[in-house]
């Protein structure tokens, strides 16, 4: 093919590749942590501001998958793509996918001990782009407002959960992927939290919940999808999920 041909080609391919590209998309991604094969061809889309639940049994990969997702070293992808935004993230390392707008926020939560809510915020500011101002995270978390001078690790786990989240806005991100937010959260600060997410939606970011808590996850997702030792054994509406009682007892435990 001469080069005018293929630029043509180009031109009028470019187009509908653009519109027809998730925003989000997993393409048959393989992970090991050292000989161990866990995550096993993980195939999934998420469209730009959509919430998709990650569900599963205790071990099935979740957390693998989210870290592999936000590139951390371990697991090692091996083989599979990663797309952000027409972005190449299983090209990249942690620190790029960052810079691109990736935030994993983990199940431990990450808080910065012997500093304050407000010392948290400004030290996630602090590398570009940033995010909401802290007046901003402030007006939609008024329990961290009220804290902002309490040492961080002093409140309780859902506040820090609020902070973990809080944190994450305080850059400028394009995806979320949260790892059981809920865990040991009484109802009401899980609806509280909830809450935010939807809001964090609203402006347009993706989000990735991975929870135990499935009715909780699945009330504010738009998708699912289940996985079992290491591959996906389900895919579809959060509501088709909710109503299947095979998948519920088999996968879910609810
Ligand atoms: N660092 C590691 N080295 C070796 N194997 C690991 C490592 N971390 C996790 N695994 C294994 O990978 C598999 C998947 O674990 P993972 O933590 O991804 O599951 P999960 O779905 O998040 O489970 P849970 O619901 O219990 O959090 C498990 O068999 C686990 O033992
Ligand atoms: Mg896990």
């Amino acid at each position: 093919m001469n080069a005018s041909v293929s630029a043509a080609a180009t031109a009028t391919a470019s187009p509908v590749a653009a519109e027809a590209a998730p925003f989000f998309s997993v393409k048959d991604i393989h992970a090991y942590y050292g000989e161990s094969y866990i995550v096993q061809g993980v195939s999934f889309d998420v469209a730009k501001g959509e919430v998709l639940s990650l569900l599963g049994r205790n071990g099935a990969g979740k957390t693998s998958t989210l870290r592999t997702l936000a590139r951390l070293d371990q697991p090692a992808l091996k083989h599979g793509e990663i797309w952000l935004d027409g972005r190449p993230l299983h090209a990249m390392k942690a620190h790029q996918a960052a810079v691109e707008g990736v935030q994993l926020v983990p199940e431990d939560r990450r808080i910065i001990g012997g500093l304050t809510v407000e010392e948290n915020l400004i030290l996630a500011q602090v590398s570009e782009p940033r995010g909401w101002e802290i007046e901003r995270i402030y007006e939609h978390f008024p329990r961290l407002a009220e804290r902002r001078n309490q040492e961080a690790t002093t409140m309780s786990g859902g506040e820090q959960q609020m902070l973990a989240v809080a944190r994450a806005l305080a850059r400028d991100i394009k995806i979320l992927f949260l790892d059981e937010p809920y865990e040991g959260l009484a109802p009401v600060i899980v609806q509280e939290i909830e809450s935010i997410v939807r809001q964090i939606r609203d402006i347009g970011i993706t989000t990735v919940i991975v929870e135990q808590n499935a009715v909780a996850a699945l009330r504010l997702s738009d998708k699912a999808v289940i996985m079992d030792m290491g591959q996906i054994v389900y895919e579809g509406s959060a509501r088709s999920v909710l109503d299947d009682t095979r998948l519920r007892d088999e996968y879910l435990a609810i």
